[in-house]
């Protein structure tokens, strides 16, 4: 598989052509965001351990039923997957308050919620990534009905699989963002990443934040985090 052109560089990921028009290849950067690129950093090795664990965790979630873009893991950083066009919903589950949900609604960080909750934002950067609903999405084109609810059902599904997964690995998945695209021929598959860049993970007995709001929030030891998950996730 030939490397070829750079096709798009994201805020933690660039994505290059290859010789086949239907795969590219991601590759992964140390470079960490956050606040829609108001807060800029490094996380040293970031890229690698995103890179392995967003493919291991694919590859268990394509066995539980949710397809993904994940073709083959190239080398450390860099992974061969199917081309999509992200669909622009950032689509993000709940289990446990936290974050941008604990400050809108005033409800303290920690609190277990009574059922997993899914919302939408419009993935634009100029907006900053604004929340919207499913009739938003319909209106302005983002999917159609039969896309969200799929979309819809895949999210609870990755949910599932996960609670469980991080559950004996004594980690609890507080919320998480996943991305879905389309590949040409119109099917919806899990795209982006799963990593600690873009879930919340606490350790079920310590409650430690084991992900980005270390870094979001300057609280030190955000490799020391990012190390201890992929120690936990495949003994490296
Ligand atoms: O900030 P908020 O509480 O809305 O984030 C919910 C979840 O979505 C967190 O796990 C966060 O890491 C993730 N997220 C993300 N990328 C964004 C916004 C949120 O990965 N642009």
């Amino acid at each position: 598989m030939e490397k070829k052109e750079q096709l798009y560089e994201g805020k933690a990921k660039k994505v290059f052509a290859t010789d086949d028009p239907n795969l590219v290849i991601v590759s992964y950067k140390d470079d960490a965001t956050a606040f829609n690129g108001l807060k800029k950093g490094t996380i040293s090795g970031k890229g690698v351990i995103n890179n392995k664990m967003t493919n291991y965790m694919f590859g268990l979630l394509e066995k539980a039923g949710v397809p993904t873009h994940l073709v083959k893991e190239l080398n450390d950083r860099e992974t061969l997957v199917k081309k999509v066009s992200i669909v622009p919903l950032e689509v993000i589950v709940r289990n446990v308050a936290a974050g941008s949900f604990s400050k809108k609604l005033g409800i303290e960080e920690g609190t277990k919620l009574l059922c997993p909750t899914l919302e939408f934002s419009y993935k634009n950067d100029d907006l900053g990534d604004p929340f919207i609903n499913d009739y938003y999405a319909l209106a302005l084109g983002l999917a159609t009905k039969e896309e969200i609810d799929l979309i819809s059902k895949y999210a609870f599904k990755v949910n599932e699989f996960m609670l469980d997964f991080f559950k004996k690995l004594n980690i609890d998945l507080i919320d998480f963002k996943i991305e879905f695209g389309k590949t040409s021929d119109g099917t919806i598959i899990l795209a982006d990443e799963i990593s600690p860049d873009t879930c919340r993970f606490w350790d079920s007995t310590t409650h430690e934040k084991l992900d980005k709001d270390r870094f979001r929030r300057d609280m030190g030891g955000v490799e020391d985090a990012y190390a201890e998950i992929m120690k936990r996730l495949m003994g490296e």
